[in-house]
């Protein structure tokens, strides 16, 4: 069976530390044992409105970002999803047997609604079960993504089973899900207890992919801290949010555990560690910056890129929905 890897990101603003580290970064690593899928997420996108212009140019930042990050177009698929049609059509049959007390469990979907349910759109309710068609269609054995997704993850799972065990066949293939727990939960930088996220209204929370060296020293210097000296172990970390996110986020980038990390920056001030956090953070993210600036600016490029990943996606995803439509017993188009 080939071991394939299906994931992507939303192109709604920029793409932050959070997605960096917490997804993209991880990608990487499958390049030469998996075949690899990397889509971006436009579909999704629009289940909250999004400004028309600012769509297009964060498709295709996001498609910078991803080659930048390192993943090597020769060795991967990059393509845009609702440049693949099979994603709704798939979601369409999904839906009709999906019931919607799984739906409304989805901690996503009541973040999102808030407390007016009524007013959500039926595709923020229906999001995972366009997510579950994204990566179904693929048959991906493992999809890569932030502690964030795991819930979509496992519904996932349920629907490929329910679908799988109603037809008795095994049409899809239960993907798992492949999460880096260090760094499966990058914080806010405002509020050490709220994941950071694109939706944060305040800019200080997240620092972006594009950002330029004094922005970067700028949003750490100004990073919510707590009054105590950084301790010796993580044990010691409990209780104290802000220390733990910037401590962890240091020993992703440095390589170093977080308990080195904490021996390393034992009974030091803030300021220590937000200088060398600064300096990391400069280095790992300047060359991504730079060459996301120069892909950005070849729209021919990375249009022609995207084409050609989209027609590569379409194949699979074309079979797989032949599949699924023959095995519904609908009369086959001639
Ligand atoms: P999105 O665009 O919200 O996030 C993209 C990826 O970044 C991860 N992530 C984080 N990881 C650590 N700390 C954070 N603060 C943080 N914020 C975001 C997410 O977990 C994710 O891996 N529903 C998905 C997009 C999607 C998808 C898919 C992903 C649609 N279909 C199929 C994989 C497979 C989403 O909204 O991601």
């Amino acid at each position: 069976m080939t071991q394939r890897i299906l994931t992507g990101v939303q192109p709604t603003g920029s793409l932050h530390l959070g997605n960096y580290l917490g997804a993209i970064r991880n990608w990487r690593s499958f390049l030469d044992s998996h075949e690899c899928l990397f889509f971006i997420v436009d579909l999704h996108a629009i289940t909250l409105p999004q400004d028309p212009g600012e769509l297009t140019a964060s498709t295709r930042r996001a498609a910078a970002a991803y080659i930048a990050s390192g993943m090597d177009p020769q060795k991967c698929s990059i393509f845009v999803q609702s440049h693949v049609p099979q994603h709704g059509e798939l979601a369409w049959v999904l839906g009709c047997s999906t019931p919607l007390g799984w739906l409304n469990r989805m901690t996503q979907f009541k973040d999102k609604a808030g407390k007016q349910k009524d007013q959500a759109s039926l595709g923020l309710l229906s999001y995972p079960v366009l997510m579950a068609a994204d990566i179904l269609l693929y048959k991906a054995t493992h999809v890569p993504v932030g502690e964030d997704q795991k819930q979509h993850l496992e519904l996932t799972r349920d629907i490929a089973q329910s679908f799988n065990s109603r037809f008795e066949k095994e049409v899809f293939i239960k993907p798992e899900p492949f999460i880096v727990e260090s760094v499966a939960r990058i914080m806010s930088l405002r509020d050490g207890t709220k994941k950071m996220s694109k939706s944060d209204p305040s800019e200080q929370s997240r620092i972006h992919l594009t950002d330029a060296p004094d922005v970067i020293y700028d949003k750490i210097k100004r990073a919510k801290t707590d009054m105590d000296l950084l301790p010796g172990t993580p044990e010691a970390l409990e209780n104290r949010p802000e220390a733990r996110n910037l401590l962890e986020i240091f020993a992703a980038l440095s390589g170093k555990t977080l308990k080195e990390t904490c021996l390393h920056f034992e009974g030091c001030v803030f300021s220590k560690l937000k200088t060398e956090l600064s300096d990391l953070l400069i280095a790992e993210l300047s060359p991504i910056r730079l060459e996301m600036e120069k892909l950005e600016a070849d729209h021919g490029y990375l249009d022609d890129l995207l084409q050609k990943g989209a027609q590569k996606a379409r194949e699979i995803a074309g079979e797989t929905l032949a599949e699924v439509y023959a095995t519904l017993g609908f009369l086959k188009a001639k």
